[in-house]
């Protein structure tokens, strides 16, 4: 009894320091993780659950990685930090591998996916007006609503969503936004001569794994090559595997630079979730108007993140994870199909390979109290599975690609019984 009472004592104090002392910029479910390995996290009180948002598919090796865990312990005893006032002795081998991996000239190295989508808006502006010759100052790139791309000035200021950018202004100019998943509102977008690339999301994550047609990115690339803009795709959340192929824009076997985004910008499991990794991706011909004195980051290209890195590409081609996402994300959205059709307050599930979600009708209680994703959230929560709503009626669900079969269908099982609890 003394120790139950004092490991939820640990819940609320953990929660309460977080209250007090931290910037009130999240609302976080309310339970407390001290401890993860593969697909499972653990709360100070000691109770497991499925991790189901794997840090906004930051962890798609699995939580602790004992490969990841070995690499971080070597590095640290060897090197972390040079900056790139010198040369490092794992960079070069990481740029490599990376540019390997997805078919690129060239890399990048910065550390958060905001940084790295700065990165490749400046790439873009400057491309534009050194090789695509736009006037000084007048490059434009189309973005589409819905989008989500981070949190920094000039990104928030392509944002349709006010909560990221009601009271943030005044805002960086450039930007043109139009529909998503509308190729004639992109044909037309491009006929401003002054645009200098598009940026997109393969799927709309934060918007609620909003998926478009299947044939709207090979199209808007296709449309892009033939007015001579960038297409950019933004990886950050559907690439490494993510979405059951390596970048969710373009099938792995597809190597033909015409049919493949002219920049990509990853994060997140670029570094399996050890740490900060992001980077931008695309042929020389245009990562070279960055020259020396032109950009930069102090910590991206550091030797600790360039080792994860590595690894973290290496599991995820050794332990088969893209087409494990594949397999088990079609297992996945046909037993939730089956809830769907059980249940009318649900409306649809979609998504990709294992980046999913679940749309919900909001309703009431019949005492009156509100049922809406969150309160499914704390149910799915007590029934040992982690997800997070999104915009009140959408629930992702992102697990670790570690995932088994077996697991998977354990997780089904909660999720359904979650349901009934919530019917
Ligand atoms: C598609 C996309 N782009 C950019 C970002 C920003 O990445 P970070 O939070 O590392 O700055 C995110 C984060 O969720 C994202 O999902």
């Amino acid at each position: 009894m003394s120790i139950t009472r004092s490991t939820q004592g640990r819940t609320q104090q953990a929660i309460a320091l977080e209250e007090r002392y931290g910037a009130h910029n999240y609302h976080p479910l309310p339970v407390v993780l001290d401890s993860g390995k593969g697909v499972f996290v653990w709360d100070v009180e000691g109770k497991r659950y499925y991790d189901f948002l794997s840090a906004y598919s930051a962890v798609n090796q699995g939580h602790c990685h004992p490969r990841l865990v070995k690499a971080m312990q070597e590095q640290a005893e060897r090197m972390t930090l040079t900056s790139r006032a010198f040369y490092n002795s794992v960079l070069g081998e990481y740029a490599r591998v990376v540019c390997t991996t997805f078919g690129y000239g060239r890399m990048l190295p910065m550390n958060t996916g905001a940084e790295a989508v700065e990165t490749a808006l400046k790439m873009a502006r400057k491309w534009g007006y050194e090789r695509k010759g736009i006037a000084k100052d007048r490059a434009r790139i189309v973005v589409c609503e819905g989008n989500f791309h981070g949190r920094t000035i000039s990104i928030i200021s392509m944002s349709t969503d006010p909560d990221s950018q009601g009271g943030f202004g005044p805002f960086t100019p450039g930007f043109e936004v139009i529909p998503y998943d509308d190729l004639p509102a992109l044909e037309k977008a491009l006929d401003d001569p002054e645009v200098c690339a598009f940026l997109v999301e393969p799927i709309q994550g934060e918007r609620g794994v909003y998926t478009p047609a299947d044939d709207y990115i090979a199209r808007a690339i296709a449309l892009c090559k033939a007015r001579n803009v960038l297409f950019i795709a933004d990886e950050i959340q559907t690439g490494i595997a993510r979405t059951g192929r390596m970048l969710c824009s373009v099938p792995d076997d597809v190597t033909d630079p015409a049919k493949r985004p002219d920049a990509v910008i990853l994060a997140k499991a670029l570094s399996g979730g050890m740490y900060p990794v992001s980077a931008v991706l695309a042929d020389a011909s245009i990562m070279d108007v960055f020259t020396p004195g032109t950009h930069g980051s102090t910590y991206g290209g550091n030797p600790m993140g360039a080792r994860l890195a590595i690894e973290a590409l290496a599991i995820v081609q050794d332990e088969g994870l893209a087409a494990n996402a594949e397999r088990l994300g079609r297992v996945f959205r046909a037993e939730v199909q089956k809830l769907v059709d059980r249940y009318d307050f649900l409306t649809l599930v979609r998504g990709k390979g294992l980046l999913n979600a679940l749309v919900i009708e909001p309703r009431t209680g019949p005492d009156g109290t509100p049922r809406t994703a969150w309160e499914l959230c704390l149910l799915l929560r007590d029934n040992g599975l982690l997800a997070k709503p999104t915009h009140g009626d959408i629930i992702r669900f992102a697990p670790p690609l570690v995932i088994t079969e077996e697991q998977l269908m354990e997780c089904v099982r909660i999720i359904a019984l979650s349901l009934q609890q919530f019917d």
